[in-house]
């Protein structure tokens, strides 16, 4: 068995800071940040939240795909800004949309957690575990930026983007899945005590509950060029082993759906593969870096803007904090045959 998209939604915040707006607040202008990143606007927070932006993303994509509810039998929620560490923002999901049967965790694979989401569906789907699947990508990150540091307030956006994978017939499905530890410092966001090497131990008596009075913020940290790099090396070569994988020639490809971080970096990779920029949509201008909602906010814009045709060739591409970074091959069948 192998999952198909039957259907795709979105949800973004209302409130729009622009360029202009955060030079207002930093050290920074909108030239800078449209140079260096192709970004003019954000989205932010106000009312929603995670879990909100979640839940309607994922009724958007219900009903585009004509499932009901009662039918999903896992809820996957890509997400490293939960609501709550406990409970779970898949299982607030179930709550609200009333998914009542459903099997519900959330995975944390920063920015390529879509993909790392995408192939969990697929296997459980492939093991007759599932056979109607939600997967979101949720994330508030501008309550995990410094937003006194203008080299990364300046990239986030909030937002969250949900797909409905169906089972049918079929093999499983072209994936590559890639982590490397090792080089995990150059983007982290610590817990509240990681100065205290992370959540202290507690014990009956101890006073931790007192020391978490006094904790920092936890922030986004990055090493911006290492990760420029990271991204235009590794992503094309995870490409090339993802067509070799599934025996398609890049020109067969129609559209490469990239993580949304930077539009130098799309445009790397896409200079580096040798392939048609313009197969390479992006979106990020408007809502800049949405981590694992990204693909999943893209994918549900040319969905709902017609621009996929039945039988369309995809390949979805993220990267991250991990370091991770992965691929999947998809054909564009939202169609019930
Ligand atoms: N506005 C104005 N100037 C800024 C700035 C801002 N928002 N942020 C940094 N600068 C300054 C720096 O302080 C530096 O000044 P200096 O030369 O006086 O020291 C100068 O601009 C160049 O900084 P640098 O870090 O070399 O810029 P860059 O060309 O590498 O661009 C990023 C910075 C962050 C835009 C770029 O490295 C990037 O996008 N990296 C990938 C990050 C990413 O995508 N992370 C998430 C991955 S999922």
């Amino acid at each position: 068995m192998v999952g198909v998209i039957r259907g795709t939604g979105a949800c973004l915040p209302e409130t729009i800071v622009d360029n202009e707006d955060l030079a207002g607040i930093m050290d920074t202008s909108d030239e800078w940040i449209r140079e260096r990143t192709g970004i003019a606007r954000r989205r932010l927070i106000r009312e929603e939240t995670t879990v909100s932006m979640a839940v309607r993303a994922a009724e958007r994509a219900l009903e585009d795909a004509g499932v009901g509810a009662e039918e999903i039998d896992l809820i996957l929620v890509s997400t490293v800004s939960s609501n709550t560490v406990l409970p779970s923002t898949a299982c607030a999901v179930q709550e609200q949309i009333g998914a009542d049967s459903a099997v519900c965790f959330d995975l944390n694979a920063a920015c390529t957690g879509f993909l790392f989401g995408l192939s969990t569906a697929q296997t459980y789907i492939y093991a007759g575990a599932a056979k109607h699947v939600l997967v979101i990508g949720a994330e508030s990150l501008s309550g995990l930026v410094n937003w006194e540091d203008r080299s990364t307030a300046i990239l986030f956006g909030d937002g969250a983007g949900a797909v409905v994978l169906c089972a049918r017939e079929g093999d499983f499905p072209p994936l590559v899945m890639h982590s490397d530890g090792g080089r995990g410092r150059v983007l982290t966001c610590g817990s509240p005590f990681e100065g205290a090497g992370g959540y202290p131990a507690q014990s009956p008596g101890s006073s931790a509950a007192k020391d978490r009075e006094g904790a920092r913020a936890p922030f986004i940290r990055m090493d911006g060029q290492e990760i420029f790099r990271f991204a235009v090396r590794q992503v094309p070569g995870c490409i090339e082993e993802l067509l070799e994988k599934c025996g398609r020639s890049l020109e067969e490809i129609d559209l490469f759906l990239l993580h949304q971080a930077n539009a130098r970096i799309v445009e790397g990779i896409a200079r580096r593969l040798r392939a048609d920029p313009a197969k390479f949509p992006m979106n990020l201008a408007e809502y800049g870096n949405t981590s694992s909602a990204s693909i999943p906010i893209l994918l549900d814009e040319l969905n709902r803007g017609g621009r996929l045709r039945e039988g369309m060739r995809l390949v979805l591409a993220g990267f991250g904090a991990g370091l991770s970074w992965g691929a999947a091959y998809l054909e564009w069948q939202k169609e019930r045959s």
